[in-house]
């Protein structure tokens, strides 16, 4: 999922960090129920772009998303079927809206653990293969000691 292979094999054969967590609530994956996890994305980077999750799309397309963020200082990468790239900051106490149709990514830019809590339709299902394939858009770097949000050159 980094842009960076060839500093992703260096971090895996140096210690292979754990990058993020997420803690799953128990509901059936169906229409009515509402799913719902905490991650948590550790601090670090791989070569110059910050911790990431993988990102998805929701297979059932037409299904939205709310993020709470708890702790932390993050980023929320979205990019839409028709092909819009928007993205947003996420702080402690920031509720951030997942539009249905939108794909969504976050990166951890701070230097502690940033937590924040998902609630999505049960039947909302998860597609990774889109995103494992084409990545987005956009990646967020740090650049000159500062969090930067650059194209991405395969793009
Ligand atoms: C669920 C959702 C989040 C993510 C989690 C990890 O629809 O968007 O709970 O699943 O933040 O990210 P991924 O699933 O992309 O590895
Ligand atoms: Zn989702």
């Amino acid at each position: 999922m980094f842009y960076d292979r060839e500093a992703a094999e260096e971090m895996e054969k140096s210690g292979n960090p754990l990058v993020y967590e997420v803690i799953y609530a128990d509901v059936p994956e169906e229409s009515g129920q509402l799913g719902h996890c905490t991650t948590i994305i550790h601090p670090g980077k791989v070569g110059r772009e910050y911790f990431l999750t993988k990102g998805h799309y929701h297979e059932n397309l037409g299904t939205a998303e709310i993020y709470f963020c708890f702790k932390g200082k993050g980023k929320l990468i979205m990019e839409s079927t028709a092909g819009e790239c928007a993205v947003l900051d996420m702080f402690p106490g920031s509720s951030t809206y997942i539009p249905p149709f939108w794909s969504h990514r976050t990166v951890n830019v701070g230097e502690e653990p940033m937590v924040f809590f998902c609630i999505f339709p049960g039947d909302a299902g998860h597609d990774y293969a889109t995103i494992e394939e084409k990545g987005y858009p956009k990646l967020i770097v740090e650049e000159n000691g500062q969090v930067a949000i650059v194209d991405n050159p395969n793009r």
